[in-house]
């Protein structure tokens, strides 16, 4: 098909997630906060909405929530394809494409060279610069950078290091099927220096992409500042496909190590459930932190599907959505160092959209219960539950009565699960219906969920963050109700609010 044909009302459009017009995107690339705006470059097909011809599609957004599309950014040619990267600004101009009254933004991406190509068969490190504060890119006359030889050797993410080895440039890339993250070095963004590797380690069950690292503080402690390492990996995900996991440590310059470490070389299958996952959901990969978000904050977005049934969900004449944005920081939690996600955007300041509705105190009898006045396919739920009798207890989204996206706790197995076997249109794909689960704990005998609904899709924070789940859903326009159920049993509602969005 060609990119403007649409065939079928745009109904699963989503309100408050970035998605393009009327093509194909896949990985965000090159976030970058530069000049008071958030600038999302993505994995994009702007011919057709199936994945193809890579380049680098753009966006912008100053709210994180209402994004503007424009041209694309970096465009595929006869030589290669734009695989993902990311971009810095080149405060210093220390790689010479503009000057030191007008730095450039340097996007380092990679090159997949096409067959007609002198460099045919090989993934190696390109740059592009832009002199307009990333509106418009040119490519770089020397390209590639960095080349090793390697067919797998992609997706870098370059930071700034300024520490007790000095200040230069950092990339991380991966050797994609030796499960490995390469580190090289550099002062121009130029000549590269390799550093170190690390890998393979934990999940291994599927190649390694897209990879990032940054400092956290650990408990908000400046004084106590820990490195993440982040390793995208397909398949081979907690609740099987696309999924990224992370890894704690420290960083001196040159190598990164871990103290979250479960399991060195290739993984044990049966142990997938004792790493660190960046979501637990089918549908959160290639996820990547901005740089130079304000105020230090360490800023995500992912893309929100999975390669088992991507090019095949059902949406048109655009495919696939990006996640919320969400802030991530490091806690203690049960003497570990874990991540907690918060999703983020100006909610505040969108237009005001149906009655809120709320609870306290509230037995839920065994059963499915309606929650009247409650309904909309755009909305944020907050909640709090304590069980009682019940086995599972929880939520249903989306629903009508025959269809609906579950949403629920079992407190024995120590489970959250999101249900979406009857969550509307399941059949494009064998993998897509399932019910997927992660593992979390009462905080002082009660579970806290917030759940963002958006047309298409729920994310689900759980315990303040420590757990979250992503998952598409594809359910009928009119399918509007929020439920609450125990099975089993009974439970309470401590508290519910849910807030409607536009
Ligand atoms: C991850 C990925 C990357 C690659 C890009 C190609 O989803 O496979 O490794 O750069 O997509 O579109």
């Amino acid at each position: 098909m060609t990119a403007a044909t649409a065939t079928t009302a745009d109904t699963f459009r989503p309100a408050l997630h970035y998605a393009a017009r009327n093509t194909w995107l896949n990985d965000p690339n090159g976030l970058i906060f530069h000049e008071g705006v958030y600038h999302l470059y993505y994995q994009n097909n702007p011919l057709d909405n199936v994945w193809g011809n890579m380049s680098w599609g753009h966006a912008t957004s100053t709210d994180l929530l209402t994004w503007t599309e424009h041209p694309v950014a970096i465009a595929c040619d006869e030589e290669e394809d734009i695989f993902s990267g990311s971009i810095v600004f080149d405060q210093d101009n220390t790689s010479g494409f503009g000057t030191d009254s007008a730095p450039p933004l340097v996007a380092i991406y990679t090159s997949a060279f096409k067959p007609g190509s002198a460099h045919r068969g090989l993934q190696a490190q390109s740059l592009a610069y832009s002199l307009d504060s990333g509106y418009t890119w040119t490519k770089h006359a020397a390209n590639p950078v960095l080349s090793r030889g390697s067919a797998e050797f992609r997706d870098p993410k370059v930071i700034r290091y300024d520490g007790d080895a000095g200040s230069y440039w950092i990339m991380v890339a991966v050797e994609a099927q030796d499960f490995q993250v390469v580190l090289y070095k550099s002062h121009d963004l130029k000549n590269w220096e390799a550093l170190s590797t690390f890998g393979p380690a934990n999940a291994t069950g599927g190649v390694w992409e897209c990879p990032d690292l940054f400092p956290l503080p650990l408990d908000g402690d400046p004084g106590n500042p820990q490195w993440v390492l982040t390793v995208n990996l397909n398949p081979g995900g907690p609740n099987t496909g696309s999924a990224g996991q992370y890894f704690v440590g420290g960083f001196d310059g040159t190598t990164f190590a871990s103290s979250t470490t479960v399991t060195e070389g290739l993984q044990d299958p049966a142990r997938l459930g004792e790493y660190q996952w960046l979501d637990w959901g089918r549908d959160y990969y290639a996820a990547v932190s901005f740089s130079d978000a304000p105020d230090d904050r360490r800023l995500m977005i992912a893309w929100m599907n999975n390669w088992e049934y991507a090019n095949q969900i059902p949406t048109t004449p655009w495919r696939s959505p990006m996640t919320l944005a969400r802030e991530i920081s490091l806690h203690t939690v049960d003497g570990k160092p874990r991540l907690i996600q918060k999703a983020t955007g100006n909610f505040a300041a969108l237009p005001e959209a149906g009655q809120a509705f709320s609870l306290t105190d509230t037995a839920i009898a065994e059963g499915t219960h309606i929650l009247e006045g409650a309904a909309g396919s755009v909305q944020r739920i907050d909640i709090t539950l304590t069980p009682g009798t019940a086995e599972e207890f929880g939520l249903v989204v989306r629903g009508d009565g025959t269809c609906g996206t579950r949403i629920g706790i079992r407190p024995a197995e120590g489970t959250l699960v999101v249900d979406r076997r009857e969550s509307g249109d399941t059949d494009f794909h064998e993998s897509f219906p399932s019910i997927d689960s992660a593992p979390v704990r009462a905080t002082e005998g009660s579970y806290d969920l917030t759940v963002y609904v958006d047309r298409c899709s729920v994310e689900v924070f759980a315990q303040g963050g420590q757990a979250t789940m992503t998952e598409l859903i594809f359910p009928p326009e009119t399918s509007t109700d929020v439920t609450v159920y125990a099975i089993g049993g009974t439970a309470t509602i401590n508290r519910l609010d849910i807030t409607q969005f536009g």
